[in-house]
């Protein structure tokens, strides 16, 4: 979850390492670094944002045409000055960024330190500069071939060596990483927007392939040194709309893109005309499968745990959720009957890969449903389904949840017209509910202004609940992960029915509680359990379906009527919301909040 980037032309590399770095820094932001080479290796690099390193590169020499860069999450060191990347080896003839963790560091740094190197950071990365060094003996690739071969974890790293001026190696191992071209510059970076400004045409690196690049060729190389020849991508993705487009925040922008991404995601799958279409699935693919897992982390797991109610209700088909991290270390009963179903906005989630590749080693079919184009996820699944929400580059994930969704319905309809589980009529029902959810996402919109104002009372909480059953349940559980994760305030969902299983012992006096209903057959039961905090004081917020709002709310969000079923892609709006001003009322950082990054590319 860092970002890095590299250049080697004929430009000066330190602008667009910055440009580059910029648009990378969402992946982390607790320090940042760059390294560029003209006669011998120059290093800039400190602790905090972009904008502090911006800072310090004016008072000191980058000069060069070939570079490095990198922004950071710290996994192993905290966050200094020091343990900034790009990592010098001990005599400072190697120069290299690294987005991963070398499991192993320790035992190589005692090794290397047995050797004579010396180390000055705390981080698992410098080892790999001086383990370069070590395995050295006049060519570059063969030393970064030799090093990594010694090297256990995840790993995406670029490589300059003072003896080998105007050249750069990258490699990656379950971290992703792009190679931007131009005929006579070449560019590297941990995702495609960091590219866009310098160029659209790219190699998708694969693991364990190993570039060679210099300013006129971009050569790629499995560990064997058997060269690979490999087709450009060309890049269609829209530059502009990783802007912010005059929006104060990314994250208010990609909650007010929700009605427009969701229209995007249903069409060309979902038409009153036509059957449903889920992209590259067949029915032949999914005709023997009598057991589908959904796996994800964050907000795509709570995704999934709607996908699951939507697909068992109109499939009949047994479906079981799980976090990637755990999935992925439980020995799973999987096999070539089932389907699994990962959910990953980014596609290089380390847990949700590992989940993946587990599956399929296990004989089951992979479908990734993704909003990346060419991310990991989609190149190592059988099947594919993009959301079409765009880039996301808040952390917060918002418009990429309620697309997932989306795909999950989507999922449950195709699952059901091919094995006719649902009548003809039933089916146009379902169809007409989906089509409708951009203009009810609009709808919902119009509450905004309303909770902007119930926001500001909220930021003196220390501790927020929220209750739902059922899909509202799963709601409840994405809702409470938004106020977390940007305002900084302790929440936690609960199921209605289990509040009252102990966690009731923490209601008192004006404890704020946000409850979900939209469901109206659960509606007596929630009610109850709204009533049950009423009764010990608790300061209630509903967010509740037009005609299932009539509790002693203190405060309530109507919600238009709609099929139930979809329900979560419209009431979650509410929640986003009250979560993007609660943060803003606070003057906390809304798109890169503390100790957080935008994917998860480490365990
Ligand atoms: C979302 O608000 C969080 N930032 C986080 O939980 C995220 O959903 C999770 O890390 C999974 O990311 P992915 O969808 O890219 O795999």
């Amino acid at each position: 979850m860092c970002g890095i980037v590299g250049y080697v032309g004929g430009r000066q590399a330190a602008p667009i390492l910055f440009d580059g770095l910029e648009k990378l820094e969402y992946r982390g932001y607790d320090s940042a670094g760059i390294a560029v080479f003209d006669e011998k290796i120059k290093v800039c690099k400190v602790k905090g944002r972009l904008a502090n390193l911006r800072e310090a590169a004016q008072k000191t020499d980058v000069s060069g045409t070939t570079g490095i860069g990198h922004t950071r999450w710290a996994t192993h060191g905290e966050p200094s000055g020091v343990n900034s990347h790009p990592h010098l080896s001990s005599d400072g003839t190697i120069a290299v960024v690294h987005n991963g963790i070398i499991e192993n560091y320790e035992e190589l740094r005692e090794m290397l330190i047995s050797k004579g190197y010396t180390f000055r950071s705390e981080t698992d990365t410098e080892v790999i500069p001086n383990l370069i060094s070590l395995c050295y003996k006049g060519d570059l690739l063969d030393a970064v071939i030799d090093a990594s071969k010694q090297l256990r974890g995840s790993y995406a790293i670029c490589v300059m060596h003072a003896d080998e001026p105007g050249k750069m190696i990258a490699v990656r191992k379950d971290s992703p990483l792009i190679i931007g071209l131009k005929d006579d510059e070449k560019f590297v970076a941990s995702d495609i927007p960091a590219l866009l400004k310098q160029t659209r045409s790219v190699y998708l690196l694969e693991d364990n392939e190993y570039v060679v690049l210099k300013a006129k060729s971009a050569r790629i190389f499995t560990e064997d040194k058997e060269e690979i020849s490999r087709n450009i991508f060309n890049v269609t993705f829209d530059h502009s709309a990783a802007e912010k487009a005059g929006y104060d925040h990314f994250m208010i922008k990609e909650i007010h893109e929700q009605s427009k991404a969701v229209r995007d995601t249903l069409t060309g799958r979902i038409s009153m005309d036509k059957k449903v279409s889920f992209d590259m699935l067949d029915k032949k693919d999914i005709e023997n499968i009598n057991k589908i897992y959904i796996v994800a982390c964050g907000t795509a797991y709570h995704a999934g745990l709607v996908g699951k109610t939507a697909i068992e209700k109109l499939t009949k088909i047994p479906v079981e959720t799980d976090i990637a991290s755990e999935f992925r270390y439980r020995d799973p009963i999987i096999d070539k009957n089932n389907l699994l179903v990962i959910v990953s906005q980014s596609g290089e989630t380390a847990d949700t890969l590992a989940a993946l590749r587990l599956a399929k080693s296990k004989g089951a079919k992979v479908l990734a449903i993704t909003n990346v184009v060419g991310s990991t996820a989609s190149r190592e699944a059988d099947f594919v389904f993009y959301t079409h929400a765009g880039p996301e580059i808040a952390v917060a994930s918002t418009k990429a949840y309620t697309t997932q969704l989306i795909a999950m319905y989507t999922l449950a309809l195709f699952l059901a017209e091919s094995r006719e589980t649902l009548s003809q009529a039933e089916i146009d029902i379902y169809k007409q509910g989906l089509l409708e959810i951009p203009d009810k996402i609009d709808e919902v919109m119009k509450t905004e202004e309303q909770i902007a104002k119930m926001s500001i009372d909220l930021t003196k909480e220390t501790d927020v609940f929220f209750l739902g059953r059922g899909l509202d349940y799963a709601v409840a559980m994405e809702g409470s992960l938004k106020l977390k994760e940007i305002s900084y305030i302790h929440s936690e969902p609960y199921a209605g029915g289990e509040l009252k299983h102990g966690p009731i012992a923490l209601i008192e006096k004006d404890t704020v509680v946000i409850a979900i209903s939209t469901c109206a057959w659960l509606k007596p039961k929630m009610d109850s359990n709204v009533k049950e905090v009423i009764t010990r004081g608790a300061y209630v917020i509903g967010v509740a379906s037009e005609g299932l709002d009539d509790n002693d709310y203190r405060q309530k969000i109507t919600l238009p009527r709609m099929n139930e079923l979809f329900t979560p892609v419209v009431s979650v709006v509410p929640l986003q919301l009250i979560a993007y001003y609660v943060s803003t009322a606070k003057g906390l950082d809304v798109d890169k909040p503390r100790n957080l990054a935008k994917s998860v590319t480490v365990e």
